[in-house]
């Protein structure tokens, strides 16, 4: 098994260093006609998120894509974490240039399906207690695999003594069922990966803010604040979190970590299109744009609170209006 990864692992590595020669070339023509010997395009310093190191939880899909994509194209370097790390290799294939815009098609989640091989979700289970990093060849992002529901995950990331200026919990699951016919096991996934892994992340990643400063961005859902048939355990797992960020923007706001929340109605992603139609239809009915979000929509928030300096505590309802209703 352990041979199969690491031919896995060196697989998506040529296959990464085969599409990054392009765009290694563009860069070093641009350095040259600059004048400067720096591995970095000299406009990219100028950048919002220039020299921030940012966690992104929940990288491989979806939300925590799109603002994998947003941060990267302002400047950010990245550490990418979700359980998969073929899907990662491939988020990290696609990323931008800090100088280059994100490509719209990034939120296309069936397109970055065709970046992971078949069959390797049982190899990514056994990753779950011990991250798994790789570097990137352009020296600026890395990718780590675990589930943000384990101590363990963590645990390891602490001892890498990575700096991180900026965190996103964006990882994430739901299921939808009544309380009384959920399962335990269901039950415990879902609080574990919602709640838990964000306060974990919250403590182990805020706590070496303290050194620094730093801003943390939560991702929560309006069903949090709202409720809904058939999301108990959903809506108590995001309420939490929705808790965790008040308390926690008091009680670090004074040693500069800004702590804040987004609260996203509906958007287009993988958790959003199992719907059934009708269930779809019912939810299009009652939000006032009459449309689904975009994730590149909700990452265009993460970037404000990121370099918001004055932004702590804020609670951003992303919903198209449908917490109005
Ligand atoms: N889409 C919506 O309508 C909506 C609405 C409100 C709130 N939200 C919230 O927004 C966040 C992102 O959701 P999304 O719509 O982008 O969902 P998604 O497309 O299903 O993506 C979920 C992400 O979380 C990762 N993940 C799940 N469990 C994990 C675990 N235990 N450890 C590490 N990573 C894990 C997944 O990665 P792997 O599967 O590769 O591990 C994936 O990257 C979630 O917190 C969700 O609750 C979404």
């Amino acid at each position: 098994m352990h041979l199969q990864r690491t031919q896995q692992y060196l697989r998506s590595i040529s296959s990464f260093v085969k599409h990054r020669i392009p765009l290694a070339q563009a860069l070093n023509t641009r350095i040259k006609h600059h004048s400067t010997t720096s591995t970095s395009h000299p406009a990219s310093s100028h950048l919002p998120l220039a020299n921030t190191t940012a966690l992104i939880t929940g990288a491989s899909r979806g939300i925590g894509l799109a603002i994998a994509h947003l941060f990267a194209a302002n400047g950010a370097t990245l550490v990418l974490v979700s359980r998969n790390v073929a899907t990662l290799a491939g988020v990290l294939d696609g990323l931008p240039s800090p100088f280059f815009p994100p490509d719209p098609a990034f939120t296309s989640n069936s397109s970055l399906a065709s970046h992971a091989p078949d069959g390797y979700s049982e190899d990514a289970s056994s990753a779950h207690q011990a991250p798994d990093s790789r570097n990137n060849s352009s020296a600026r992002h890395q990718i780590l695999t675990g589930d943000v529901g384990s101590p363990t995950f963590w645990a390891v990331l602490k001892q890498r003594k990575l700096n991180i200026e900026l965190l996103v919990n964006a990882a994430g699951v739901t299921h939808a069922s009544p309380l009384f016919v959920t399962g335990t096991q269901c039950l415990e996934e879902v609080v574990r990966t919602n709640l838990m892994g964000t306060m974990l992340g919250c403590r182990v990643v805020g706590r070496g803010m303290l050194r620094g400063g730093g801003c943390i961005i939560n991702v929560a859902s309006l069903l949090g604040l709202k409720g809904g048939t058939g999301s108990a355990v959903y809506a108590a797992s995001k309420a939490g979190v929705i808790g965790l960020t008040r308390a926690l923007a008091a009680e670090v706001g004074k040693s500069g970590i800004r702590v804040n929340v987004i609260i996203p109605g509906y958007i287009e992603t993988d958790m959003t299109a199992g719907m059934t139609p009708a269930a779809r239809e019912e939810a299009l009915k009652s939000i006032p744009l009459g449309r689904f979000g975009d994730a590149s929509e909700i990452a265009d928030a993460a970037l404000f609170l990121a370099t918001n300096r004055y932004a702590n505590n804020c609670v951003i309802n992303l919903d198209g209006g449908l917490s109005a209703t």
